[in-house]
């Protein structure tokens, strides 16, 4: 078992407001970083996540409100706080690229590289859409115009850096052979593997003039440019948690990261330009990059650029935050792309939430209230029915089993095995008919039937507390070790009608 655990997501651009999409992979990393932090102790998790805050993006998103790129900033970044506050996302540290201890190790990565070679300058032809604001090279026009808007382009020549991709291609496709778990899910391997086999990389424009984009960070060795946005961003994940000492040799208590989790529209910036940045400084690789599907609206990707999103805010003060975070986990198998609508919260929400785990809770803590006066009996095994000695068994294996499939993100597995342990208990109340116990006086298999109930109760609590915090605290605030302090159900039926 690992002694230590850095996850990381994305850092979003803060041109919009957040959408379901960049709720799904802080509520995934939280869910990781909660179970975490229980099988290895609070301290030796490090949850860090932010907002990607400069280039030409928010540059334009700022000029059409007539507010300065940080202050327009400033916005977006507080409401994706209060996203995060509403969605009891436990994030350790949260990054804006706008910091200075972001913007200093920005620098300092630059001023190695450029060093050390492997950052050099170049000029080079291109073509230029005045009213984007786009520099295109050839290749990127459609029909010679601009690819956005289709109007005529300017041939203009440029001078910029690039940052050597090439040098390092061979040692990143070797350590990709050499690692077959460095990117998941497989296909997404098998993408990048691919993709290396059948390109040549070409080295990687790291700089904008500055006189056609201001907002960005300044290069050292030449501050009439900025530095290219996703070079800026991609540092982050290592400005957060160390810094370089003066020999040049990064020092970090968390990196390299245990797990960086993203979409898979990002995948290359981080499976490919990433690594080698990281090589290219001598810094171990991530040890797993994660790549997850999209939240689709009918056939296109939920994204701000097609003005399809849904409000998470929203959402979670429907349905409230645990419904909302446990059907975008248990919904789609991570990896896969996933429908979103609501008609599928209120299906999982009424089946999963409300009939079975709120009606077990429910109807368990009333008959500790009706036979046992709210003291919860104890267990003796020689009470337990066939029926009940399987149930006691899962009950003992599904730690594990949530344990082994939080090791490879299966987050719809994890909760597809806590719910058939809902199940059989359910099934275990209907086919006992502990009323007929009662009637009977059987008061000793009565006492074990229901103790082995709230055992059933408090492991459910205990192993969904990663992914519903709320609802677990709620259950063990209702059903404790000893005595009971029934309120109304966790969740009340959602009427459809
Ligand atoms: O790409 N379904 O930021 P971004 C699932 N700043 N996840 C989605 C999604 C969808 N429909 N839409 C967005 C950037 N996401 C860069 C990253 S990192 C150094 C810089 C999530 O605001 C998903 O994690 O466009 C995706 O990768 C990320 O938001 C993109 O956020
Ligand atoms: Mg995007």
């Amino acid at each position: 078992m690992a002694d230590k655990f850095y996850i990381t997501t994305p850092l979003y651009y803060v041109n919009a407001s957040p959408h379901i999409g960049h709720s799904y992979t802080c509520i995934a990393a939280d869910t990781l970083a909660r179970h975490m932090r229980h099988v290895i102790g609070e301290k030796n998790v490090w949850f860090l996540t932010g907002t990607d805050e400069h280039g030409q993006k928010i540059q334009k998103a700022a000029d059409a409100q007539g507010l300065s790129p940080l202050v327009f900033a400033d916005n977006t970044v507080g409401q994706f706080k209060k996203l995060w506050e509403v969605l009891n996302i436990s994030y350790n540290d949260f990054i804006r690229t706008t910091e200075d201890r972001h913007k200093r190790v920005v620098a300092r990565v630059l001023d190695i590289l450029y060093k050390k070679g492997d950052i050099y300058q170049d000029t080079y032809q291109g073509w230029y859409c005045t009213p984007c604001e786009t520099f295109w090279i050839e290749s990127q026009l459609s029909e010679g115009k601009c690819p956005d808007c289709k109007r005529p382009v300017e041939k203009i020549s440029e001078t910029n850096y690039f940052f050597k991709l090439s040098k390092y291609q061979d040692w990143l496709v070797e350590h990709i052979k050499n690692n077959p778990d460095f990117i998941k899910p497989a296909s997404r391997y098998e993408e990048v593997s691919r993709f290396l086999e059948l390109n040549k990389l070409s080295d990687l424009c790291i700089s904008r003039p500055r006189e056609r984009l201001g907002w960005g960070i300044p290069l050292p060795f030449s501050p009439e440019h900025v530095t290219y946005v996703w070079f800026d961003a991609l540092i982050n994940y290592i400005s957060a948690v160390g810094d370089f000492n003066d020999e040049g040799k990064y020092i970090s208590r968390w990196w390299p990261a245990d797990i960086q989790l993203m979409g898979k529209d990002i995948l290359r910036q981080h499976a490919v330009y990433w690594p080698i940045m990281l090589r290219a400084l001598d810094i171990a690789p991530p040890k797993l990059i994660f790549a997850h599907g999209w939240w689709m609206m009918g056939e296109s990707k939920m994204s701000k650029s097609l003005g399809n999103v849904v409000s998470p805010i929203e959402m979670a003060h429907k349905y409230g935050t645990d419904p909302y975070r446990y059907f975008l986990l248990r919904d789609v198998p991570f990896g896969l792309d996933g429908n979103f609508s609501e008609e599928s919260i209120i299906k999982r929400y009424n089946s999963d939430l409300a009939n079975d785990l709120g009606n077990l809770v429910f109807r368990t803590l009333t008959m500790i209230e009706k036979y046992f006066s709210g003291n919860v009996p104890v267990m003796q095994d020689q009470h337990l029915s066939a029926q009940g000695k399987l149930i006691k068994e899962k009950l003992l294996n599904i730690e594990q089993m949530v344990i082994s499939s939080l090791n490879v993100c299966g987050f719809s597995q994890a909760l597809e095995e806590v719910w058939s342990l809902i199940n059989m208990a359910n099934k275990y109340v209907e086919d006992t008919k502990p009323w007929n116990l009662a009637k009977e006086n059987k008061t000793e298999e009565l006492k074990t039937f229901i103790a082995l109930l709230a055992k059933v109760i408090r492991q459910v609590g205990k192993t969904s507390a990663c992914f519903m915090p709320k609802t677990a605290e709620a259950i063990f605030g209702q059903i404790g070790e000893a005595t009971i302090n029934k309120s109304g159900p966790l969740f009340p039926r959602i009427d459809t009608k």
